[in-house]
């Protein structure tokens, strides 16, 4: 009866409090436990009343405990639960990867021409990466120097089937010309953004792959004019009305006659500066007519159509566009670097 005045006064102030009353009561070594020990040992009579008390005395700390146990576990996640007031702690949003952002800059120019897009494999044939482009047969281009090979799987071909089909990882998009050509009839209009791939050493410079965008345009008629004025008109929405542009005669196997162009340096602005190596031109892609050869490779009468085409990498447009100097950054995912195009769209 002392414990049941103590249990019916109980009033815990805090969960404290309340543990320990449970702890007291009905813990494994509380008060009711002694209790019910107690009771196994009195006689079968006695059992019959003092069962009762104790059962009630035992409800009646349960109920206690039961009444307060949710105020305080309440009161607990209360405490613990998120301050809805608090200003909220703001995420943070990615941003186009500057390459994207130049890449789409470019293909929106060109499609106000009329260039649509086409892509292809980054695993290539030979056929696709050298032959049909009219590499001769002992063009260093296809050295294993520049080209990374790709074996495959031996013991599932025969020896004479593996050396007919050299898989390589494509050293330039103008592999996606030669499938696009073969694909379909001219005319063709066309724009092949992609990755490609050569074996050289890493550095600020130089990088095992990087980005290109190659376009192409066949038809009848199309002449080096054509070309030049595409080509003048990609400058001028890109770099800004004024930056001049020069054409250097050079040779790629697969035109003729062929080009590199140059732009006025859009960071010294023809002063000079090591980006240019103070001659205040920078080179920005390769181009020309496509060579009859090539035409003919790909089942299209050179009599009737000519065309032209051209390669840039989009790395060199972008470090000219944003003043980037070295290569790595494009690919070491530096959120310091990336973060600074986070207002570009
Ligand atoms: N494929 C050449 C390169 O990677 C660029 C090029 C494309 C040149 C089309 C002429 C015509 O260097």
């Amino acid at each position: 009866s002392q414990y049941t005045t103590e249990i019916e006064a109980f009033e815990p102030k805090t969960a404290e409090d309340l543990e320990r009353f449970r702890i007291r009561f009905l813990g494994t070594k509380g008060i009711i436990k002694d209790l019910f020990d107690e009771f196994k040992s009195v006689s079968a009579e006695e059992k019959r009343v003092l069962g009762k008390v104790l059962n009630q005395f035992k409800q009646s700390a349960e109920a206690k405990f039961n009444a307060f146990k949710d105020d305080f576990t309440e009161q607990t996640n209360a405490t613990n639960k998120e301050d809805l007031t608090l200003p909220g702690e703001g995420f943070q949003i990615g941003a186009r990867h500057p390459l994207s952002l130049v890449r789409k800059q470019i293909v929106e120019i060109f499609k106000r021409l009329g260039f649509v897009l086409a892509e292809g494999p980054e695993i290539e044939d030979d056929w696709h990466n050298f032959s049909a482009l009219n590499f001769p047969e002992e063009h260093p281009a296809r050295d294993m120097q520049d080209t990374f090979f790709v074996q495959k799987p031996t013991g599932t071909e025969s020896d004479e089937d593996t050396k007919q089909e050299a898989f390589a990882l494509r050293t330039h998009t103008s592999s996606v010309q030669v499938r696009l050509m073969e694909a379909r009839k001219p005319p063709f209009r066309a724009l092949m953004p992609g990755r490609v791939y050569r074996n050289e050493a890493i550095s600020a410079r130089a990088h095992c792959f990087f980005h290109q965008v190659e376009g192409l345009y066949v038809d009848e008629k199309v002449s080096f004019a054509d070309l030049k004025q595409t080509l003048y008109y990609f400058v001028q929405e890109m770099y800004g009305e004024g930056t001049k542009v020069r054409f250097r005669p050079s040779y790629f196997p697969f035109t003729e006659p062929s080009a590199e162009m140059d732009i006025s340096c859009t960071i010294c602005k023809g002063a000079g500066c090591p980006m240019c190596k103070q001659s205040g031109w920078v080179e920005i892609l390769g181009c020309g007519m496509i060579d009859p050869n090539v035409l003919e490779n790909v089942g299209i009468d050179s009599k009737k159509y000519t065309g032209f085409a051209f390669g840039m990498g989009i790395e060199r447009i972008t470090n000219l566009k944003y003043q980037i100097k070295d290569l790595r950054l494009f690919s070491e995912n530096d959120v310091r670097f990336l973060k600074q195009f986070e207002t570009e769209v």
